[in-house]
């Protein structure tokens, strides 16, 4: 039988540091359950000591789970491991990683501490760990970056203290594929314990190599765990892509070897949530999940995929969740169409009620657009499970007028706290005008640091899906609205960064 490979998912933890990524609780628990879907081994579900509302999250995500292990990230020391552990108790199956520094300059710079306390801390912290949970992972956080003796002092102790699982991150994401995989068969032979524990790889994309360094520490390395995230989701150019790396140790099991328990058909699925939850836009020329991965444009491309499939396609699109018939439903389809296209798309809403209410959005979509497309779908359902109870502002109508050689002009209806108001103001354009109006009554001061819009589904009948986001006092978030009316799209994404904003959340961010 083949080895079997970990896929450890951090999109929830390490994704979400991203700036402008954060998530509420609904949407974690809704990605959360995405990734039980995927049979993604590991959740990293947050870093319960940040905040109250990570602890929160950990805490949900381990109630509603129960197929994959719950992992909670904790600094090293009693404090952070204990509220961890609190997190954790409702789960199946708790995990609790361990981190701290171990390279000289973090050592020196950042913690002040110098390696002989590093190695009583990490020592001691382990021990602590062990006696609240079986199950725990430690990481030399700058691993890569490491002193290889220090580091093989610092293993070897953690080992015998109980950790079951080391994780050797590259943080600053400066590896190599060769030397990372070589680094970590060193540090296996070295270390006279090693095999008490399973090896895992943690990359950063800095130099686009996070997943060629992965794979490396697997193959040449012997690492049994990979971590990653949807969509290589992550701070500065990201973490690992999931989908990435599964889809090459699953198309080439030739050279790999390893089996994975990942069901990759719902991987198209979990990229679109994770893209349209975060507003993180998934370029179209993205491996495996990008508009174009699987699309043959030149005719001797499509020619020789009509003969053989195999003379250009060394994956099928159906096994990552793209299905060959694209043009799916209209105004006349009904519920049950719709359910059993939810299902193809690898959607499964947990309630008779979110697929009532997804299928009345269908109806409503259906009526302004002659074709409905997958993507239209899964942006439509996308909402579905997020309660928008505590929020502070929505979106209730909006009307604009523009013509050429005069200023635009939007009013607009929204609600602050369930109550209507009306904006007016003119803008250099519509959109402007909209986004003024609401700012006239809101007066939120927040700076807007990126605008973007995308056509979902490629054509000017398309709905457009706006991507706001939105700083102030440091803050960085991320709204998203989606309409087949791009100005009501962009009332609709501002508002809901507006909210994220609102709900503030002051946390300790985890290095890397
Ligand atoms: O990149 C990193 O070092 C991390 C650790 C906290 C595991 O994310
Ligand atoms: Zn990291």
């Amino acid at each position: 039988m083949a080895d079997q490979l970990i896929i450890f998912d951090t999109t929830l933890r390490d994704g979400e540091q991203s700036p402008g990524a954060s998530m509420t609780k609904d949407e974690k628990v809704r990605i959360a359950r995405q990734l039980e879907r995927l049979k993604v081994d590991v959740i990293e579900a947050g870093f319960a000591a940040s905040s109250n509302g990570d602890f929160e999250c950990v805490k949900a995500i381990a109630e509603v789970i129960k197929d994959s292990t719950i992992c909670s990230l904790a600094r090293a020391n009693d404090r952070d491991i204990s509220r961890a552990a609190e997190a954790l108790k409702p789960a199946n199956r708790g995990r609790l990683h361990l981190f701290l520094a171990t390279s000289a300059l973090h050592m020196e710079k950042k913690l002040r501490m110098s390696p002989d306390q590093v190695y009583e801390q990490a020592r001691l912290s382990t021990r602590f760990a062990r006696n609240l949970m079986d199950d725990i992972e430690f990481s030399p956080e700058d691993g890569y970056r490491s002193d290889p003796d220090f580091l093989c002092r610092v293993l070897e102790t953690v080992i015998a203290e109980g950790a079951t699982t080391i994780n050797v991150p590259d943080t600053v994401g400066y590896a190599i594929p060769e030397l990372y995989g070589n680094f970590i068969k060193t540090l296996r032979e070295r270390i006279p314990n090693s095999d008490k524990a399973i090896w895992s790889v943690h990359c950063h994309n800095d130099l686009g190599m996070a997943v060629a360094n992965s794979l490396a520490g697997v193959k040449i390395g012997g690492a049994r765990q990979v971590e990653c995230t949807i969509n290589g989701l992550g701070e500065r150019a990201g973490n690992c892509s999931l989908e990435e790396v599964v889809m090459a140790v699953k198309t080439r099991k030739d050279y790999f070897g390893l089996d994975m328990r990942i069901d990759t058909s719902h991987i198209l699925a979990a990229s679109r949530m994770v893209s349209q939850t975060t507003g993180f836009v998934v370029q179209p020329n993205k491996a495996v999940v990008g508009a174009n991965a699987f699309a043959h444009a030149s005719g001797i491309h499509q020619d020789g995929v009509l003969k053989a499939r195999d003379t250009y396609e060394i994956m099928r699109a159906e096994d990552v969740g793209w299905t060959a018939n694209k043009i799916v439903l209209g105004k006349l389809s009904g519920r049950n169409a719709f359910k059993q296209r939810l299902q193809e798309l690898g959607v499964s809403l947990d309630s008779e009620t979110e697929v009532n209410n997804a299928f009345s959005k269908f109806k409503e979509l259906a009526d302004r657009k002659s074709e409905i497309f997958d993507e239209d779908i899964l942006a439509l359902v996308n909402d579905e499970g997020i309660s928008h109870e505590n929020e502070q502002y929505g979106f209730v109508s909006l009307s604009q007028h523009s013509e050429t050689g005069e200023r635009p002009h939007a009013s607009i209806v929204f609600t602050v706290e369930g109550n209507e108001v009306k904006g007016d103001s003119d803008g250099n354009g519509p959109v402007d005008a909209s986004l003024k109006a609401i700012e006239s009554h809101v007066k939120s001061g927040a700076e807007m640091v990126l605008y973007s819009v995308n056509a979902i589904s490629g054509s000017t009948e398309s709905q457009g899906e706006v991507t706001v986001r939105l700083q102030n006092s440091g803050r960085v978030v991320n709204g998203v609205g989606s309409d087949p009316d791009i100005v009501v799209a962009s009332a609709k994404a501002y508002l809901s960064a507006l909210n994220k904003l609102h709900s503030k959340a002051d946390r300790v961010a985890a290095q890397g």
